[in-house]
């Protein structure tokens, strides 16, 4: 297990868009002093530089040259928790979150070749521990052997939700059926994805967040790896 891994445990999160798998990641690696990552970045990364060079994204070998081509970097935040991803020496924190990003992303997601690459370097990124990271292929095949495996689930009309309000918090328009029907739409994508769709790990701990909150869920993953350690003592 982590004795392997030189910076403490992996801790892998999976589930559908909008269950909080970003703030309760972010949650859990400042308790434990682990960095963080949210591996959908890389994704619409390369789909983001797809769109600005003009590579047709439904083009799979010119995603796969994009892809190899880039130079791809991970750097910490200021409080050296949320690690962001970087492509040829820019951050891309920002222009990642447009729509049309968005949109195009679980197209890109759908390439074995932009798979592969964008798969070395998250397990580069964990391969020595201390850290939690999140995605829809993390417990399944990035890190089939993480110490730690969560699903994370919540209701659709719950995740539909908590994204209008927080849009709304940062004072953006958001229309609540709208963004229901978005949601059922990207389940939908990841899902049916013929290579590496969203699946529950069979040993992964099945968290559903519909009635709890963001703090109640991490506090949970945190016992898990209280206990594990009491174990090891
Ligand atoms: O989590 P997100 O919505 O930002 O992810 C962006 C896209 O990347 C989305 O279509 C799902 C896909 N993705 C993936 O296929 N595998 C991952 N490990 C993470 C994200």
């Amino acid at each position: 297990m982590s004795a392997r891994r030189k910076k403490g445990f992996v801790i892998a999160i999976d589930g559908p868009a909008g269950v909080g798998k970003s703030t309760i990641g972010t949650n859990v690696a400042k308790e434990l002093g682990y960095r963080f990552i949210n591996t959908g970045e890389m994704y619409r990364a390369l789909t983001w530089k797809a769109l600005e060079e003009g590579v047709d994204v439904t083009d799979g070998a010119a995603l796969t040259k994009l892809a190899e081509r880039l130079d791809w970097d991970f750097r910490a935040n200021e409080d050296g928790v949320i690690i962001r991803t970087y492509i040829d020496g820019a951050p891309v924190t920002t222009q990642i979150r447009e729509e049309r990003v968005g949109m195009n992303s679980s197209t890109v997601a759908g390439v074995p070749g932009v798979r592969k690459k964008l798969r070395a370097l998250q397990r580069g990124l964990g391969e020595q521990g201390g850290i939690v990271m999140e995605g829809r292929d993390i417990t399944t095949v990035v890190f089939p052997d993480a110490d730690f495996k969560v699903y994370l689930d919540a209701s659709i009309d719950e995740r539909a939700r908590r994204r209008t309000k927080q849009l709304r918090n940062a004072g953006k328009p958001a229309d609540l059926e709208k963004i229901r029907e978005s949601i059922v739409k990207r389940d939908m994508q990841d899902l049916q994805r013929r290579i590496n769709p969203l699946r529950q790990a069979e040993d992964a701990v099945v968290i559903d967040s519909t009635d709890l909150t963001m703090l109640e869920v991490s506090q949970k993953i945190l016992d898990l790896v209280a206990e594990r350690e009491r174990g090891r003592k």
